[in-house]
């Protein structure tokens, strides 16, 4: 095919897509860079002010902040004044920005694109080589899942995902066992455990360092009904001692999902029920098409929970593993009941309901 034969509108079009995508994809990261400054959150605060204004009341350094400035005015997200040299972040866009702004806080969520671009150099070898990049090349992974788990579960957690299970809140506050497995910083176990104190919680996951923050933030909290532990999710076995498990985003980036979801079913209690969240969509690339989320999504499988689990010559499932691989999993593990509920203000993730009879 010549460049004659191109359909030119079509490329055209194309074209400005990719300059959006460009400028688009720049902003991502001057946005996670205006989150970690605590520059939205401080001109949330103030009227029109200059640069030198806004760097003072942020404490930043003054060239950044301007050059940081140009970004946002250019890409619509701070306004501009000329005359007076000031510049404005209005409340619509504050709203949507700030740490006050949470759980409608995108900023928090564009940290996840400065996250995925530092391992850019490993995922080229991986895409060469095979293998993956394992989750210690990623430092701030467990900061930025822990705000992010603090946005999108937290805020939910009591009055919308917990009540998608008919009588589980009532169970809760008889007192039961509850496992939350892969949990991270706990935050979500944490949470559970102030409102239910008559219930007892126990949190594993892989990572020292998301084991200490949930540690840490239980002793803030003064719970004893609470304990986390370093544990393998694939090695669990505890036979039929909890009446709850939960999973909040932990299966599909397992290096064993299989061997982890028979350990949940053997760990639980013949009544008990297993409630997995996990990332929304369907198993087939054509049905995504209209996911709000679709690209981003894809992006971190590849960049994150696939690569992660191909370093440890796991499955390599990715994020988009999808509902229909999720249920046939969940049959083989021997949970013969499963519903998959959404909840309105959630796009990104399926709650899936589990029994075992
Ligand atoms: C996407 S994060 C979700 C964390 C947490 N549930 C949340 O919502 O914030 C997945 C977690 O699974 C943990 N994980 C991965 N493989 C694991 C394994 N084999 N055993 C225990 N935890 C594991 C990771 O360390 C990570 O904290």
């Amino acid at each position: 095919m010549t460049a004659q034969d191109l359909d030119q509108g079509k490329t055209e079009e194309f074209g400005e897509r990719m300059v959006d995508v460009l400028n688009d994809g720049a902003l991502a990261l001057m946005t996670s860079i205006g989150h970690r400054t605590g520059l939205f959150d401080a001109m949330a605060g103030l009227s029109p002010s200059t640069s030198t204004e806004i760097a003072s009341a942020a404490d930043l350094n003054e060239r950044y902040v301007r050059e940081w400035l140009g970004a946002m005015v250019v890409g619509g997200v701070v306004e501009h004044d000329p005359e007076g040299n000031t510049y404005r972040l209005p409340p619509e866009h504050a709203s949507l920005l700030t740490r006050d702004a949470a759980p409608d806080n995108f900023a928090a969520f564009m940290q996840y694109v400065s996250v995925l671009g530092s391992v850019e150099d490993r995922i080229v070898e991986s895409f060469k080589h095979g293998g993956g990049v394992p989750y210690s090349a990623f430092p701030r992974f467990q900061e930025v899942m822990a705000e992010d788990s603090g946005q999108t579960v937290l805020p939910a957690l009591l009055d919308h995902i917990l009540p998608l299970v008919p009588g589980l809140t009532r169970r809760l506050e008889e007192g039961i066992e509850v496992m939350d497995v892969g949990c991270g910083s706990g935050r979500a176990l944490n949470l559970m455990a102030r409102a239910f104190p008559n219930s007892r919680f126990t949190g594993y996951d892989l990572s020292e360092e998301g084991i200490s923050r949930g540690r840490a933030e239980a002793e803030r909290n003064g719970a004893s009904n609470i304990r986390f532990e370093v544990k393998d999710a694939s090695k669990l076995d505890e036979a039929e001692g909890y009446d709850l498990i939960t999973t909040f985003d932990a299966i599909h980036d397992q290096a064993k999902p299989a061997v982890v979801l028979e350990g949940i079913a053997d760990a639980l209690r013949p009544d008990g029920v297993y409630l997995m969240q996990d990332i929304a969509g369907s198993s087939h690339v054509h049905n995504n098409l209209d996911h709000p989320l679709g690209p981003f999504l894809y992006t971190v499988s590849t960049m994150h929970c696939m690569t992660v689990s191909l370093a440890q010559n796991g499955d390599g499932l990715g994020a988009m593993w999808g509902e229909e691989k999720a249920r046939e999993m969940l049959r083989e593990a021997g949970f013969d009941n499963v519903e998959v509920k959404h909840l309105p203000h959630d796009f990104q993730n399926y709650y899936y309901i589990a029994t075992k009879n």
